[in-house]
């Protein structure tokens, strides 16, 4: 039989995930529409790691969405760079767009009706929300406060909102079938696998990044705790940022 079609069989339904090796770990890549947490300390390559699966498909020609609260887009674009993924070249082909979530608009619903617009009209392969936590633990700016744009409502009572906005955007996307990437802070000593107390509940799949320091070096790892319909081993895998992105380093044989 052809090799080709045999292994097309093998990775139908999956997205691959822009990680060197870590398709191979998990049947092939992500069940296609599936939303995938990635969660971590700060520098732990959260960031990175979305934007190698938005690369991946931009190289498939698919169209990706990628929406971030913690950089502007041309941090984004720059950060990519360095691993020659050309943002701003898949922008202008029509493959990528970068979407910057403005921190002072996140409890305006205008904000997630143009989410929805855009997805609605999109037809989006790909989906990088960068990240869950910074829409739901946002500050409310003390602008917002004095003009009253807060509207009375409590820091604990706009993260219920957020939230809330954060499971429609997340029903949207189930929805349209959009593969989907949410990055979510996880903080060192506190408990669980996540700050927002959200992504636990919307992810089909959980990734963890970490780091050790093994002498004076770092040692870091990539870790599938969770993903449905699929087998997974669970175990963390040393990897290295290469000028490719995240690669999975290969056990000694
Ligand atoms: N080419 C590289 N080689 C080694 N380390 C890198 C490279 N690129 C990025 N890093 C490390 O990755 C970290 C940033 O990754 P990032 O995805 O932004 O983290 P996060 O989003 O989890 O905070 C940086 O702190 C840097 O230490
Ligand atoms: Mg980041």
């Amino acid at each position: 039989m052809d090799e080709n079609f045999e292994l097309e069989k093998i990775t139908q339904g999956r997205v691959r995930t822009g990680v060197k090796g870590l398709d191979e770990l998990i049947e092939g890549g992500f069940p296609r529409g599936s939303n995938i947490v990635v969660t971590g300390v700060a520098g732990t390559g959260k960031s990175i790691f979305g934007m190698g699966f938005i690369a991946e498909g931009c190289r498939n020609n698919e169209k990706c969405l990628y929406i971030t609260v913690e950089q502007s887009p041309d941090e984004i674009v720059e950060q990519a760079m360095q691993f020659n993924w050309d943002f701003n070249q898949w922008e202008s082909e029509g493959k990528l767009k970068i979407v910057a979530l403005d921190y002072r608009r996140l409890s305006e619903m205008e904000t997630y009706n143009e989410l929805t617009r855009l997805i609605e009209e999109n037809h989006y392969d790909r989906l990088v929300i960068d990240s869950i936590t910074s829409i739901v633990n946002s500050p409310i700016p003390p602008y917002s406060i004095a003009d009253g744009a807060d509207r009375g409502l409590h820091l604990p009572a706009l993260a219920e909102m957020n939230r809330a906005n954060v499971m429609t955007l997340f029903e949207l996307t189930k929805k349209h079938g959009v593969t989907t990437v949410s990055i979510s802070q996880k903080v060192e000593g506190k408990p669980g696998d996540t700050l927002d107390n959200i992504s636990e509940f919307i992810g089909d799949g959980l990734i963890l990044l970490e780091f050790d320091e093994i002498g004076s070096s770092l040692e870091r790892t990539i870790r599938v705790k969770k993903l449905r319909k699929t087998k997974i081993d669970g175990i963390s895998h040393p990897f290295d940022f290469t000028n490719e992105g995240i690669f999975i380093k290969q056990k000694d044989v």
